[in-house]
């Protein structure tokens, strides 16, 4: 497994391989990587002779009082996961090296951005889209592979797949969890021990939630009733947001009746945690 911290090195790279004829699979990733990472790394090196990992953490998909600079980096751990998952590539560019100076040109979807995570961080996903759709150009993988775990992210990035054409098979993988239910991420890393035990709130409202659908509950209010009062039991969690969306559009849904994604913001003490699950009317 090779690392590489230039576009031209990457090219190189892929066209040689794309020249014998072999399929490429991309794992865009800010780093930091965890299980929930290498279970996308495994799928796409199964899927693809070969995988591509980026690794950047992306500047401008970070709001003014986010936490760039805090983000938790270890390329050295990165490049151990990423051997171990069989990738062939990890391409780790600097902050000047994807962006110009003088860039004046920037990806943005449209109406499903403007709920969830994007009515709180109103920058976040035209950065995402902004350089996925240039790790897309500089890559040029057959698929690219996306965690369920951002259920809004895979949407949009979906979307925006569609919309501008790109030749890319986008695939999503299912939530990998810590075996008391968080859900794995980066950020988990800055709870503290009682944050941490705090954090298992996330999942045990979104079961709760999951059972009153299973007893046939087909209102969403009753839905964000029940997760509202589980989080509230919770002292050092915050609720961010509660929404129920249909989940290929992502607006607001009343009465169930189609597929609706589950999806939550909580901050335990200053860490912002999501999560999510999508119900199936069968
Ligand atoms: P990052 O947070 O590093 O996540 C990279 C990919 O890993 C995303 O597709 C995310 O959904 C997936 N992932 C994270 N935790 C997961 C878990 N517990 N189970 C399954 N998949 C999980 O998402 C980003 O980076 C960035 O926005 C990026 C797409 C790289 C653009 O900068």
């Amino acid at each position: 497994m090779e690392t590489v911290h230039t576009i031209l090195e990457t090219r190189k790279i892929i066209k040689a391989w794309k020249k014998d004829g072999l399929t490429v699979g991309l794992v865009p990733t800010m780093g930091f990587l965890h299980e929930g990472h290498e279970s996308l790394v495994k799928k796409a090196a199964a899927e693809n002779d070969k995988v591509v990992v980026s690794i950047f953490v992306n500047p401008i998909q970070f709001g003014p009082n986010e936490d760039l600079e805090a983000y938790p980096r270890d390329l050295d751990k990165d490049k151990l996961v990423c051997e171990k998952a069989n990738a062939d590539l990890i391409f780790n560019p600097s902050p000047e090296e994807m962006y110009f100076d003088n860039a004046v040109t920037s990806v943005a979807v449209k109406e499903l951005t403007e709920g969830l995570c994007g009515s709180k961080r109103p920058v976040h996903f035209q950065g995402v889209c902004t350089v996925v759709s240039k790790l897309f150009n500089i890559v040029t993988p057959d698929r690219a592979y996306f965690g369920e775990k951002d259920a809004q992210q895979l949407a949009v990035i979906k979307r925006m797949v569609q919309d501008l054409n790109f030749d890319i098979d986008i695939v999503g993988c299912p939530i990998v969890r810590e075996e008391d239910g968080l859900a794995k991420s980066s950020r988990n890393t800055y709870l503290s021990r009682d944050e941490r035990k705090a954090a298992v709130i996330l999942n045990e409202s979104l079961n709760l939630a999951k059972e009153a659908l299973k007893s046939g509950e087909q209102y969403a209010s009753k839905l964000t009733g029940i997760i509202s009062k589980k989080i509230s039991s919770e002292p050092l969690a915050k609720i961010d947001y509660i929404e129920i969306v249909d989940s290929l559009e992502l607006k607001p849904v009343c009465k169930i009746s189609s597929s609706i994604l589950v999806a939550i913001a909580i901050y335990i003490g200053n860490t912002r945690l999501i999560d999510n699950f999508t119900w199936d009317i069968k």
